[in-house]
């Protein structure tokens, strides 16, 4: 599962980022733009919990529209995660989605499933209907 986070859509950056999926071999196989609740942020992001970003972290993933994208490719998860680079944009690497959007530790632009447990729950978190 990716997410295309706030301050990216907001600022018109969906289409630079799913340039970089195609350049990387990652297909869209569904996508949708949403506006979650702060409960269902919560929920989604459950496993950061007892961590003192927590709150602001689901004040932020639900202050505005998201695009959810279901991605498939060799090695999917970890060829996205580099694409991502760092969670810190100052600490990612060089033409990264990070490095080359991220606003902060907070606003970095994206989200990737980091195992495929994380990509079954969340993709199932937030296209039910086509993956159960
Ligand atoms: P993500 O889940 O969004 O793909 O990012 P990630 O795996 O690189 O980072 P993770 O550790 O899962 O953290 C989730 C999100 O919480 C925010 N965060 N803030 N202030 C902090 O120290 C801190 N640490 C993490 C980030 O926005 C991160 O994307
Ligand atoms: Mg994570």
């Amino acid at each position: 599962l990716s997410i295309i986070k706030p301050d990216a859509v907001e600022r018109n950056l969906s289409n630079e980022i799913v340039n970089l999926l195609k350049k990387n071999n990652l297909k869209i196989l569904q996508n949708k733009k949403i506006h979650i609740t702060k409960e269902e942020a919560a929920d989604f992001y459950k496993e950061h919990q007892s961590k003192p970003f927590y709150d602001s972290l689901c004040n932020y993933l639900s202050s505005g529209p998201i695009i959810v994208m279901e991605l498939s490719g060799e090695n999917a998860i970890q060829n996205y995660r580099t694409l991502m680079g760092a969670t810190d944009p100052k600490e990612a690497n060089k033409n990264t989605i990070r490095q080359l959007y991220g606003v902060s530790i907070d606003k970095n632009s994206v989200h990737g499933s980091d195992s495929s447990e994380s990509a079954n729950r969340e993709l199932n978190f937030f296209f039910k209907d086509s993956n159960s």
